[in-house]
């Protein structure tokens, strides 16, 4: 028997490029490869990039360049690149780094194996289609092995809003949902492995529409169907658009007890002129109104958003306005970039703001949120949460996992196994988790 080729995999950018770099590796699997973490010892290097900022993709080729001295030793050495940058530069990618031996866009994974058989007779592999065949169910060849206790799981993916800074919709394509059955079963596989907790994907997850037994189903209708599985403790998902959030689905926040009292609810903007320039279809005043009625469905639910400061236009006013909205929205946790002008994208055209200026507005915006942060992290002293346990904690003897509200937590760890859900007394709140003591 032939040693196992060695694969390895470095992942960039969202959630879904997590789980879609676990499929590659099964995928890569039945052509006889492991995964390792190192790339030294490697056959292959897949990169699994992301294009949403410039920095992003710029990223990728000082990585590439890195290579070259791997490749010199071991010229068998296959290169790779997948992800959101090989669907926007496909070939371009091997005209500026000619040591990639494949480039994959994220709807072509499943035909990673034919691909990678390609390289091995010494010829490039380019594929960059968004075929028509369903590239989850070619992609199921799953080892069963055992796996931790949460984990993420696609359920719809692209984006039809085209918000006009964002590369997502020409990268990952049109929204397209996953049928119901074909979530379900892959959820009761990853029950049978470990998996305590499940997070559903999707850039739009909220606009879910797949398939079910009786017409299509919402998202909330296919998190209640998530519900009846035994052994399966948590639901979350990521990542919802305001004006998708359906009464049924901001309900069964109120009502779903395994559906977990956090929500990602990007915004993007104080500013209605601003939201309008960026295509978002909602206003201020709709999100606020929005997280009022999410809140009297579940008090407790801890939210968290997503900003991008100096857009093209943006005034110091415009940019008040989103410092008073996340004043006013109390966020538990906030994400906050500089526009970085996207090719291809409609914003990039425009009058741009100063860099000077968005660095300004970014500092202050990251004061307050991390502010914020730390405040509702504090406010969780003295509070019983539930905690599932992921792994050890950073000091000897303690163990680490997650509240229902996305805070790490850690316990000195006596009895306590990884994948068990306990309750927990925050006694202590550190720079960027939580202490606490068994109930
Ligand atoms: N709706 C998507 C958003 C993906 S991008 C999702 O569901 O995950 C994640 C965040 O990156 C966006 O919410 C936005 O705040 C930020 N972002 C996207 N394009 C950007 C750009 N051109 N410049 C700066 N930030 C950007
Ligand atoms: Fe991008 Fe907007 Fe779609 Fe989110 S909703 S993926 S920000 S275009
Ligand atoms: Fe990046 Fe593509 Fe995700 S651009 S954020 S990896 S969808």
């Amino acid at each position: 028997m032939t040693a196992p080729k060695k694969l390895f995999i470095k992942t960039y950018g969202c959630q879904m490029n997590v789980y879609d770099s676990e499929r590659m590796a099964e995928a890569l699997g039945g052509q006889g490869y492991v995964e390792t973490k190192s790339a030294d010892d490697a056959d292959m290097i897949l990169l699994n990039t992301c294009h949403i900022r410039e920095k992003a993709a710029e990223k990728v080729y000082s990585e590439l360049g890195r290579f070259k001295g791997l490749k010199a030793d071991k010229p068998e050495l296959k290169i790779g690149v997948a992800g959101c940058v090989a669907q926007a530069e496909g070939e371009e990618i091997m005209r500026r780094q000619p040591l990639v031996d494949l480039v994959v866009g994220p709807q072509s994974y499943h035909r990673l194996p034919e691909m990678e058989a390609r390289t091995r007779t010494g010829a490039k592999a380019l594929d960059t289609d968004f075929p028509e065949e369903d590239k989850f169910e070619k992609l199921k060849n799953r080892p069963k092995a055992k796996r931790g206790p949460t984990a993420f799981l696609t359920v719809q993916e692209g984006c039809d809003k085209f918000c006009a800074f964002c590369v997502v919709p020409y990268t990952r394509g049109a929204e397209v949902s996953r049928p119901a059955d074909r979530i379900l079963s892959e959820a009761r596989d990853l029950v049978e492995r470990g998996v305590r907790e499940i997070t559903l994907l999707g850039q739009n997850v909220n606009a879910y529409h797949g398939a079910g037994a009786d017409g299509d189903m919402t998202l909330a209708q296919l998190i209640w169907a998530l519900d009846k599985i035994d052994g399966l403790e948590r639901i979350r998902f990521t990542t919802s658009h305001p004006n998708d959030m359906g009464d049924d689905l901001i309900e069964a926040h109120g009502a779903c007890s395994k559906l977990m009292p956090y929500l990602h609810l990007p915004v993007q903007s104080g500013s209605d002129k601003i939201l309008k320039r960026m295509n978002r279809s909602h206003t201020a005043e709709s999100y606020l109104r929005l997280i009022e009625r999410i809140r009297a469905a579940r008090p407790d639910i801890l939210m968290s958003g997503d900003f991008i400061v100096g857009f093209p236009e943006e005034t110091e006013e415009d940019f008040q306005a989103t410092m008073d909205l996340v004043q006013e929205v109390n966020y538990g946790y906030a994400y906050s970039f500089k526009y970085s002008t996207r090719p291809g994208t409609p914003a990039a055209e425009r009058a741009q703001v100063d860099e000077d200026v968005k660095s300004e507005r970014l500092q202050r915006l990251q004061a307050l949120i991390t502010r914020q942060q730390r405040a509702v992290q504090d406010s969780m002293v003295g509070k019983e949460v539930s905690v599932l346990f992921e792994k050890p904690g950073r000091q000897a003897g303690q163990m680490g996992g997650k509240s229902e509200y996305l805070h790490a937590v850690h316990v000195e760890g006596t009895g306590i196994g990884v994948g068990d859900l306990r309750r927990v007394r925050i006694t202590a709140s550190g720079t960027n988790s939580l202490g606490g003591e068994l109930v």
